[in-house]
């Protein structure tokens, strides 16, 4: 089934299922913050508040995020798109280019993003060549901002005429 033919529908595909961007963070053993562009957050439950987002194994940081007790989602908002590209690309040097702190609960959280949500890490699952984080929300805070959309390789805000 997996055929280069069939990859290729899939990505095309999933790049037109438009997404929301998050800039997933944790804390690496020295207790330095690290990060990355993630679009695979989706949310799993009310009861209690739980999310998941999926790693590529090839990750950097997958130590880091498997030996961490937490990570933060942070929503990026539509004036965010640089951090979308800088904490997507290959350089390591991504929180220079942030406005960023440490949260009461020693996680890296992005200044003025849209949202926050801090989470401890309840179960991870090994999926393919991705592995599954679920977390458990222990903090989170809201702005009130315009949200980043991510559609066909692109970032912006919402298009004006939507909803039509
Ligand atoms: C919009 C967007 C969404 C992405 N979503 C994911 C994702 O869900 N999971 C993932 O592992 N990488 C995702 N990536 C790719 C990583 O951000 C990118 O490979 C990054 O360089 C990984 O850094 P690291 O190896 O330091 O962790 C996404 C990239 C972009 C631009």
């Amino acid at each position: 089934m997996t055929n280069l033919e069939t990859v290729d529908t899939f990505k095309q595909i999933m790049g037109s299922y438009p997404t929301g961007v998050t800039i997933i963070t944790t804390v690496n053993e020295d207790g330095s913050p690290v990060g990355l562009t993630v679009n695979s957050f989706a949310s799993v439950s009310l009861d209690p508040l739980m999310v998941l987002w999926c790693l590529d194994r090839k990750s950097t940081h997958l130590n880091a995020f498997k030996n961490s007790i937490g990570f933060a989602v942070n929503i990026l908002a539509a004036d965010q798109c640089e951090l979308c590209w800088a904490f997507a690309g290959k350089s390591l040097d991504r929180f220079s280019k942030a406005d960023w702190s440490y949260s009461e609960n020693n996680l890296p959280v992005i200044s003025e993003s849209l949202g926050v949500m801090e989470c401890k890490t309840v179960q991870t699952i090994e999926a393919g060549d991705h592995i599954i984080f679920i977390g458990q929300i222990i903090d989170i805070v809201k702005r009130d901002k315009e949200p980043m959309l991510y559609f066909r390789r692109n970032v912006g805000l919402i298009p004006e005429g939507w909803p039509v």
